[in-house]
């Protein structure tokens, strides 16, 4: 028989992502719907080792569906990586009468929920990054925000790039994944996207494109650079020193995870965090949520993080294309 769960914990952990707090009301009021008890884990698995918990009710989301960031803060935490880390988490959590949790974050809060599920506490996770990089999923809580709030940033570099005739090197967040480099690319027109799963180091291939750009006629060059690939400032000196052409370097950083989440973010992470619950009360665990194929469905987390994602090379290719 399924278990029944009857408190339900909500925890956020790695980086925040615009969409997180629609999740985390999505959950309170659904559990709270459900006639089930709610306690929120502050600052992620570091919290839950503090026993940072407090009770939550329905007013406690109120007023948060349109705010970047998350209400109960977000960490991350290397003693949860250790066997003993998770085992003290799990003891803590069934101290709280805690049976049921969602964890909202990537692959690396993925596999803490897996541990926390095979401990015996019911564990759900939902996929909160503005990287897109969680292989199960097309959607991620974040991404729509994050792209959007860099596309308009880059929109504006281009306007006085353009004024200047420069070459601007932008650089977006994306250590190990370029989906944001590649959404801005087609979305901002850039004339190159280097993306940390595809780019060779060719710097002297970039020059010679910049080169012939200008000499037809091209009124400004714009590179979107994946965090992954980073160096911008110095790229930007030897690209100046080799073309002649006055080259800046604008590095969007944090404020691409900030802001007030898109409706897409909105809606999505709500129905992720209601489906989170019912599938709590359905006695499920060890699940991720991710929407694939046009439909929310629920994978098992190991398999979930075991899967891989690469940038799709069509769409690599026709973003290529379109700036020639
Ligand atoms: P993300 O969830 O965005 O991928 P991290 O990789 O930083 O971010 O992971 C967030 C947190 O999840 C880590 O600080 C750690 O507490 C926990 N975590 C990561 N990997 C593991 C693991 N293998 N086992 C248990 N917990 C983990
Ligand atoms: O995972 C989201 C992300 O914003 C990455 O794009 C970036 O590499 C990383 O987090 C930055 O993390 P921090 O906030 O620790 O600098």
């Amino acid at each position: 028989m399924a278990k029944q769960v009857k408190t339900i914990g909500v925890l956020t952990s790695g980086g925040d992502a615009p969409g997180m707090n629609a999740a985390i009301r999505a959950i309170v009021r659904t559990a709270i719907h459900k006639g089930l008890e709610v306690k929120g884990i502050m600052r992620g698995y570091a919290g839950l080792l503090q026993e940072e918990i407090v009770d939550m009710n329905s007013t406690s989301v109120s007023d948060i569906i349109h705010r970047g960031g998350t209400i109960l803060y977000t960490a991350r935490c290397q003693e949860f990586t250790t066997a003993e880390g998770q085992k003290k988490g799990a003891e803590i959590c069934k101290k709280h009468n805690i049976d049921g949790m969602v964890v909202i974050g990537g692959d690396g809060s993925f596999r803490g929920a897996g541990k926390l599920s095979a401990l015996g506490i019911n564990t759900i996770g939902l996929p909160g990054t503005i990287d897109l990089d969680i292989a199960c999923t097309d959607y991620t809580i974040g991404f729509d925000t994050a792209v959007n709030t860099a596309m308009e940033a880059i929109d504006k570099v281009r306007d006085t790039s353009t004024s200047h005739e420069r070459c601007s090197i932008i650089e977006v967040m994306g250590r190990n994944a370029g989906f944001i480099a590649l959404w801005c690319g087609f979305a901002n027109g850039a004339e190159d996207i280097l993306l940390p799963e595809r780019y060779d180091g060719d710097e002297q291939a970039l020059i010679n494109r910049i080169i012939e750009n200008r000499k037809r006629g091209k009124k400004h060059h714009i590179i979107i650079n994946a965090e992954g690939i980073g160096h911008s400032s110095s790229m930007a000196k030897r690209i100046e020193a080799a073309t002649g052409i006055e080259t800046r370097a604008t590095i969007l950083g944090h404020m691409q995870r900030g802001g007030a989440p898109t409706c897409k973010d909105r809606v999505y992470a709500s129905i992720m965090g209601a489906k989170a619950v019912e599938l709590l009360c359905q006695g499920k665990s060890n699940r991720v949520i991710g929407y694939k194929h046009g439909e929310f469905q629920d994978f098992d987390i190991q398999e979930a993080v075991n899967m891989t994602k690469d940038i799709p090379e069509d769409q690599y290719q026709i973003s290529k294309m379109l700036v020639r």
